[in-house]
C-alpha cells in the first residue's frame, strides 16, 4: 500500500491562518497612516555623526542630531572606546546583578554623582542602557513604593505626569499602572494653579510629579523650581528627566539642577548619555536610600545586559570635557549660535518657538506641509525631518531644527534664510 503523505502545510486549501489576517490589518494600517500623512522613514547614514552626513551616498546638511556639543565623534572620546575595547572587549556580558557591573560602569555612576552632588544631597546613581530604559525602570519602581513589604494593603501612587512628556514617561506610567494601584493626573506647565488644586486634594499616600527638563519637540525649559516648591509643600517626589539639558545647561554643563540652582532631596535626576554627551546610555541620580530601591526593584536595570564597558569608558571622556574647559567654550558657541538663530530667523506665518536651548523648531501646522519641506530641504542639501503627531500634539507639525557647537554661526544664518525664502515661496506662490 503507498504510503499518505500529506502535502505540506502552505499549500493546503484550509481557511486562512490567523498570521494572514493579520498580514491584511498591518496592510491595511499602513494605508491609513499613509493617507493621513505619518508614514514613517529612516534614512540610511554612511558616516560618523557630524554637521554634515552622507546618507543615501549624497552628503546633507544635518540640523537634527541631538549631538549638540559635538562629542559624539570628538577623537578623545572615540580613542577612550577603543582604548576601552583593546583592554576590556566588546560585551559586558552579563547584567549588572550577575557579572556584568564594570569597573569603568561603577566610575562612570561615581561621577555622575560627583555631578549632582550639589543638588541631590546622599546622592547616588545607577547607569542604565538608555534613556528610554531608565524612565521605565524609575517610574515603574517609585510607583510600587506604595505597596511596601509589610503594608497590608497597597496605598496607591499619584502620578503628575506633564501632558508634553517624552514617550518613554508615557509608557513608564502605562507599565506602572499594570503593576501598582495608580491614579495619572496630566498637568500644563503653564497651569500650576490647577496642578496644585489637584495635588491639595489628593489623598493618595505617595505622589510623583514628573517632567521633561527641556520639552525635547519644544526645546522650552519646564517650571523646575515651581516645581519643585510643589513636591515640598505637597509632600511628592519630583523625577526630571533631563535628556535635552544635560551637558547643555549651567556653568559646568551639569544639567538643570545647576543651572537652576536646585537642591532637595526629593528630586530625582534622569540623564542620556546619548545626546551632548555624544554616546550611548542614561543615567538615574537620587538620594542613597530611593536609589537603593531602584537597584532592588528597576526591573530594566536587573533584566538587561548591562551596557558595554566601553561605551561607559566613552562617556567618562565625554563627562570631563564636558565639565572642563572646552564644554564651557562649546556651550557659550552653541548659545551664541541660538542668540544668532532667534535674532535671524523672522517667519510670518510659521511659528518659531523662543526657545533658549540648541532644540529651535519651527511649526508649520500640516503634516502635508511639513513632509513637503522636509523634501524639498533634502532636494536643497539639509536633512531636517518631519516631526508629526502623535510625536507632537495635533495640527502642529514641525521641523525641528537643532543645533550643534560644531555648527558655525555662517551655516545657522543661512539656514534661517532659506527658511523665510521658502516660507515666502509657499504662501505667497
Ligand atoms: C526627553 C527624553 N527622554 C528620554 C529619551 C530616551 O533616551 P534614549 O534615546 O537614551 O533611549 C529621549 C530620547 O529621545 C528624550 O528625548
Amino acid at each position: 500500500m503507498d504510503e499518505f503523505h500529506p502535502p505540506p502545510l502552505h499549500k493546503m486549501n484550509t481557511t486562512p491562518p490567523r498570521a494572514f489576517q493579520a498580514l491584511q490589518e498591518a496592510e491595511r494600517g499602513l494605508q491609513a497612516l499613509k493617507e493621513a500623512g505619518l508614514i514613517r522613514k529612516q534614512r540610511l547614514s554612511q558616516s560618523a555623526c557630524a554637521t554634515v552626513q552622507m546618507f543615501n551616498g549624497r552628503a546633507y546638511k544635518t540640523f537634527c542630531s541631538n549631538d549638540y556639543l559635538g562629542l559624539a565623534n570628538h577623537p578623545a572620546v572615540v580613542q577612550a572606546a577603543q582604548d576601552a575595547l583593546g583592554q576590556f572587549g566588546l560585551g559586558s556580558g552579563a547584567s549588572h546583578l550577575i557579572s556584568g557591573h564594570h569597573q569603568a560602569h561603577e566610575r562612570l555612576a561615581e561621577r555622575l554623582s560627583s555631578f549632582q552632588a550639589a543638588h541631590i544631597p546622599h546622592v547616588q546613581t545607577l547607569t542604565f542602557s538608555t534613556g528610554y530604559m531608565a524612565n521605565l525602570g524609575v517610574i515603574t519602581a517609585l510607583a510600587s513604593l506604595s505597596k511596601v513589604a509589610g503594608q497590608a494593603t497597597d496605598e496607591g501612587t499619584s502620578i503628575y505626569s506633564a501632558r508634553l512628556n517624552h514617550a518613554s514617561i508615557v509608557d513608564g506610567i502605562r507599565l506602572a499602572s499594570r503593576q501598582s494601584r495608580l491614579k495619572l493626573t496630566l498637568f500644563d506647565t503653564e497651569d500650576l494653579q490647577s496642578l496644585e488644586t489637584q495635588l491639595m486634594a489628593d489623598p493618595m499616600g505617595h505622589k510623583l510629579i514628573v517632567c521633561d527638563g527641556v520639552f525635547s519637540m519644544d526645546g522650552h525649559l519646564s517650571p523646575v523650581t515651581a516645581l519643585l516648591d510643589l513636591a515640598i509643600r505637597y509632600d511628592a517626589l519630583l523625577l526630571i528627566d533631563d535628556a535635552h539639558g544635560f551637558g547643555v545647561l549651567g556653568e559646568k554643563g551639569h544639567g538643570l539642577l545647576e543651572h537652576l540652582s536646585l537642591n532637595s532631596e526629593r528630586l530625582i535626576y534622569m540623564g542620556t548619555l546619548s545626546k551632548a554627551a555624544g554616546g550611548f546610555g542614561a543615567f538615574v541620580c537620587a538620594h542613597q536610600s530611593l536609589c537603593a530601591w531602584l537597584f532592588q526593584k528597576a526591573r530594566s536595570y536587573i533584566y538587561t545586559t548591562a551596557m558595554p564597558p566601553s561605551i561607559a569608558a566613552a562617556a567618562l571622556q565625554s563627562l570631563d570635557i564636558i565639565e572642563g574647559h572646552e564644554g564651557q567654550t562649546r556651550r557659550a558657541h552653541l548659545n551664541g549660535l541660538i542668540a544668532c538663530w532667534q535674532d535671524t530667523l523672522q517667519l510670518k506665518h510659521w511659528r518659531k518657538v523662543g526657545s533658549t536651548t540648541p532644540i529651535q523648531p519651527v511649526v508649520v501646522g500640516k503634516n502635508e506641509l511639513c513632509l513637503q519641506l522636509d523634501q524639498t530641504l533634502q532636494s536643497m542639501g539639509y536633512l531636517i525631518p518631519a516631526i508629526r503627531p502623535p510625536t507632537v500634539p495635533l495640527h502642529t507639525a514641525r521641523l525641528r531644527i537643532t543645533f550643534s557647537a560644531n555648527h558655525s554661526t555662517e551655516e545657522v544664518q543661512s539656514l534661517a534664510h532659506v527658511l523665510m525664502d521658502l516660507e515666502n515661496q509657499v504662501m505667497h506662490p
